[in-house]
């Protein structure tokens, strides 16, 4: 029987202390590394959260000199970053703490990029080839992740968006791994049910996409299977009755998602990106729209692939159909909507939606190739 309730240390892809209470060490690695003046890094909403301000009072009794940036989107854009990398600078700064969902967590991954490099931020755009400018330094990174579905914290990259496009831009740089992850499931006990099951959702989406991806990556193939069991036995226990142990398997299979997605992604993050981008949709429940009908459009010509997945989420009836079938009750069990159309999406949103995903950067690793009739018609099929 695995117990919950203690902390373990893992050494991949990064340092990763994982377990109840594992937030309890930050304060004392700060003091350790002699960092004594965080720049803290979250949002909004998570700043008002008990456990926020329990995390900022025992820096602060360690006589560690927070200062607190939280003035970020939903779908974080340029203008955050640059806000927040004056601050990092005015305030005399030493290091980053992301402590968040994936919006903050990539924010302050921005932002440590930012402080040493100052061509324009999208100059940095790994699709244009910006990693190679990354060639600074980058101030000592550490994430604190309270959702379980990015795995941001593990991640190499940030996505930021334009300010007056919405669209999505990527960052990266294997400097920008976090030195350290304190990946404590705590921190995720309040997660409301709708935000657990979203989060959850793309965080499945992450491993399935990855598992199917092209290319030859057994290692992350592994990680994939490993993290939709996981993520499949206990996603309904998180969102509906949510304890440690379900908390736990959802926190640790998130970041086997991100790793998994060194693979690549498909479809179903090019079909989600841009509900974001039009609707300011959030990132998980987009991709939990779209993941049965994306799945759906993958298995012909990939039926063994499909079959492996189904295998690994304990299903009888092991084909491809059955596996889409199971994602659509996935989703009702959690209480997320099956359909666009309840996620305010209208028949005129669908050619608009259709030229940003055929532009987007996730489907040319998706094992089939995707033409924008196949976008229209995967957005005309889910309304
Ligand atoms: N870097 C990557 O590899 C990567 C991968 C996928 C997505 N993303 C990005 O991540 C973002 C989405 O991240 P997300 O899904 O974590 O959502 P999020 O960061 O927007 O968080 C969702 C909501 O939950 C709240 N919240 C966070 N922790 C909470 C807690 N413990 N209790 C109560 N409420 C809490 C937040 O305030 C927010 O309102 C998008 O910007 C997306 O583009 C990044
Ligand atoms: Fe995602």
């Amino acid at each position: 029987m695995t117990n919950f309730n203690t902390i373990r240390q893992y050494n991949f892809p990064t340092t990763i202390r994982f377990g109840a209470g594992a937030i309890n060490e930050l304060a004392d690695h700060l003091v350790a590394q002699n960092l004594h003046n965080p720049l803290i890094v979250t949002d909004p909403t998570v700043i008002q959260l008990d456990f926020f301000k329990k995390i900022k009072d025992k820096l602060f009794r360690k006589n560690l000199w927070c200062e607190v940036f939280s003035d970020i989107h939903k779908n974080p854009v340029k203008s955050d970053v640059l806000k927040g990398g004056a601050i990092y600078k005015a305030t005399q700064r030493d290091c980053i703490v992301g402590i968040g969902g994936g919006a903050a967590m990539d924010v302050a991954r921005a932002i440590a990029l930012r402080i040493h490099h100052h061509r324009d931020l999208f100059d940095y755009d790994d699709l244009i080839g910006g990693d190679k400018y990354v060639t600074g330094e980058v101030p000592y990174f550490i994430t604190v992740p309270t959702t379980s579905g990015t795995g941001s914290e593990v991640g190499r990259s940030a996505i930021i968006s334009e300010d007056d496009t919405h669209r999505k831009r990527i960052l990266f740089s294997p400097k920008l791994l976090a030195k350290i992850v304190f990946a404590d499931p705590m921190l995720t006990m309040e997660l409301p049910p709708f935000i657990t099951a979203a989060t959850g959702m793309d965080a499945l989406t992450h491993n399935m996409e990855a598992f199917i991806a092209k290319d030859f990556h057994p290692l992350c193939e592994g990680i994939a299977l490993q993290g939709m069991g996981l993520i499949n036995q206990s996603i309904e226990t998180a969102t509906n009755k949510p304890d440690l142990e379900s908390r736990s398997k959802m926190m640790i299979a998130s970041l086997m998602g991100a790793v998994a997605f060194q693979k690549g992604l498909g479809v179903v993050h090019s079909l989600a990106h841009p509900l974001s981008t039009l609707l300011d949709t959030h990132h998980g429940l987009a991709n939990a729209v779209n993941l049965p009908y994306g799945m759906r459009f993958n298995i012909s010509g990939f039926e063994d692939r499909f079959k492996k997945m189904a295998r690994m989420m304990d299903l009888q009836n092991e084909s491809g159909e059955a596996l889409v079938e199971h994602l659509f009750q996935l989703n009702e069990r959690i209480g997320l909507p099956t359909q666009l159309r309840d996620i305010d999406v209208k028949q005129e949103h669908l050619e608009p939606l259709a030229d940003l995903a055929i532009a987007d950067f996730a489907h040319p690793n998706n094992p089939k190739p995707v033409s924008r009739e196949d976008f229209l018609n995967l957005y005309k099929e889910a309304l």
